[in-house]
């Protein structure tokens, strides 16, 4: 899909495109006849295309995706695309920002069948250079955004620095600690999932959609229902991407994308929806797929363009960075197995025989499999696992030092959606760590809303052992396992947290008390990590403020919290201690 001419010259496309962008004189590039038609009935201005910004993504030592979407009205079902065609968008790179040294031009087609979307694959590039790109359609150009190559295997890099984000829900928080990633100038970034949310506003003749404990929302959204057809899921970009602080973000650094389950549905696996209150509209298999093609639509990810409305969509891969840093991104959601105990949205529950099933899985077994030979060749000094949900064991029964609190919610409470509700899948996970030998193997985290950071052990008490909670809290506080690596969550975004507030709040501080492998822990304010990585460490910083505030109050103005040091070939975390 992508046409590209070679550099300084220019096809018989780019030259119509680039020429209606310098005269201005035409609302569209292409569709001339289509476009005057429009004029007669609508003689208002047009607006901007480019509504949602650009984004560069998946960078390989020679290329990177480069990405837009044509949606003059992001908000509205169309996009404001009404029933054009394929459309066609001029592109350049350069080497600088005010583009006096293009080294490629032309146009790349946006297909209408994917909702007018680019996903330019940028090749023949320079390892390790920046690189500046912008779009043009008709007279709009975008602004220049910045873009990176990555090092080549066995290019020698000092350093480089990588944000790591999750959960921004729209409605809970504004985005300013995405403000402060772009302030940071990453190198790269990664986004861990819940980019966005399929909430719908709340409506309270249905009562469906997002809504806080006080029955408002910070941010409202200007529809109550959720998506779940292609067109309402384009729209959920829409909006989300609209954002100027993400948008900005997008302009400063490449990044990569996985998504996690708002991306299709609360708690959604293989084979079904999350449950969560609101009547399944169509089905399931229907909706997972209208949800992975949108997310598609609306990422610069290097995978190929699904067929349409795809039943499944393979997007697990990896990304080097030179020897220095190795990122596998994986999926952790479409092939899993349904979570324990009863439906969702109930995260956390008593043990539940269903954590211990023999064929649960997270990964599915081709991804294992993949991951499994992935750990032995990835090239990187440190191994980073980007993923979704929590790894490390989390025990309720230790979050009290009188654990028989516990007997109300019977023995413990687990998180089913995370690791522990799949024990053996990640018993095979350790172990594939293990066997692939992995130097330095670092897992990165999010969808847990909280700021926190494990020494990663080779295996945990089995909460099966323990005939009351408090056997069970004594056996985690008791428990020393092998450390084998380093477990890091960003909190989230916007997301609201799950501890700050309520009964929640009030285990937390039990549970970091009494859990050895535990070693940080901040669960008031959302966040994210920004990590500097080096031959010799890795530096985890946690950037935390209150999103519910704005970025100009003293709660919402994002500060940094704490910096953790991990050394090579040293597995866990070196400092600080608790806090
Ligand atoms: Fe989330």
């Amino acid at each position: 899909m992508t046409e590209e001419t070679s550099s300084g010259g220019l096809d018989r496309r780019s030259f119509l495109v680039l020429g209606a962008a310098a005269t201005g004189g035409a609302v569209l590039a292409t569709g001339v006849a289509e476009a005057g038609e429009e004029r007669k009935k609508k003689p208002a201005k047009p607006a901007n295309p480019f509504s949602m910004g650009v984004a560069s993504g998946d960078p390989t030592s020679t290329s990177v995706i480069l990405w837009t979407r044509l949606a003059p009205k992001p908000l509205e079902l169309d996009g404001g695309m009404g029933k054009r065609g394929n459309q066609e968008v001029a592109y350049e790179i350069a080497t600088d920002a005010k583009f006096s040294k293009v080294v490629q031009k032309g146009v790349v087609d946006a297909p209408a069948e994917y909702g007018h979307s680019v996903h330019l694959d940028a090749q023949g590039l320079t390892p390790n250079t920046e690189y500046f790109y912008r779009f043009k359609y008709g007279k709009f150009v975008t602004e220049a955004a910045r873009t990176h190559t990555a090092p080549e295997v066995g290019q020698s890099v000092d350093s480089f620095v990588f944000g790591q984000t999750s959960c921004a829900n729209w409605q809970s928080g504004y985005y300013q600690l995405y403000d402060d990633l772009a302030a940071q100038e990453p190198d790269y970034w990664l986004a861990l999932g819940d980019y966005i949310y399929e909430y719908g506003n709340y409506n309270p003749k249905t009562e469906e959609g997002y809504v806080r404990s006080d029955g408002k929302a910070l941010r409202p959204i200007p529809w109550g229902l959720e998506p779940v057809t292609l067109a309402e899921y384009r729209r959920q970009y829409g909006l989300y991407r609209s954002d100027a602080s993400l948008q900005k973000l997008h302009r400063t650094a490449p990044y990569s994308v996985i998504w996690d389950d708002h991306e299709v549905d609360n708690n959604f696996t293989a084979g079904k929806s999350g449950g969560d209150g609101q009547a399944d509209r169509i089905e399931f298999a229907k909706r997972r797929a209208a949800g992975f093609q949108a997310f598609y639509e609306n990422h610069a990810i290097r995978i190929p363009a699904p067929g349409q409305m795809p039943s499944k969509m393979d997007i697990y891969r990896r990304v080097d960075w030179g020897s220095l840093a190795s990122f596998l991104l994986l999926d952790g959601r479409q092939y899993r197995t349904d979570q324990a105990g009863d439906d969702t949205p109930q995260d956390f529950g008593k043990l539940a025989d269903g954590m211990f099933a023999a064929d649960g899985t997270i990964l599915g077994a081709d991804q294992e499999a993949w991951l499994a030979a992935e750990f032995k060749d990835a090239p990187g000094t440190w191994t980073f696992i980007a993923q979704q949900v929590v790894m490390s064991h989390i025990n309720g029964s230790a979050a009290f030092d009188d654990p028989s609190i516990l007997e109300l919610t019977a023995k413990g409470l687990f998180n089913y959606d995370a690791w522990d509700g799949y024990w053996n899948a990640r018993t095979r996970l350790i172990n594939s760590i293990k066997a692939g030998q992995v130097r330095n193997p670092i897992v990165l985290t999010g969808d847990f809303h909280t700021n926190l950071a494990f020494d990663l052990l080779d295996a945990w008490p089995d909460p099966r052992d323990a005939k009351t909670p408090a056997e069970m809290s004594a056996a985690v506080k008791n428990w020393k396992g092998n450390i084998i690596g380093t477990e890091i969550c960003a909190g989230a975004i916007s997301s609201p947290t799950f501890f700050g507030e309520g009964l929640l709040g009030t285990v937390a501080p039990g549970v970091l008390k009494n859990t050895p492998w535990i070693r940080y822990a901040e669960w008031f304010n959302n966040g994210y990590v920004l990590n500097t990585v080096t031959p010799q460490e890795l530096k985890a910083t946690y950037r935390v403020a209150m999103t519910n505030f704005k970025a100009n109050t003293p709660k919402g103005k994002p500060r940094s919290e704490t910096t953790l040091v991990i050394k090579d070939g040293v597995p866990g975390i070196s400092s600080p201690l608790k806090q």
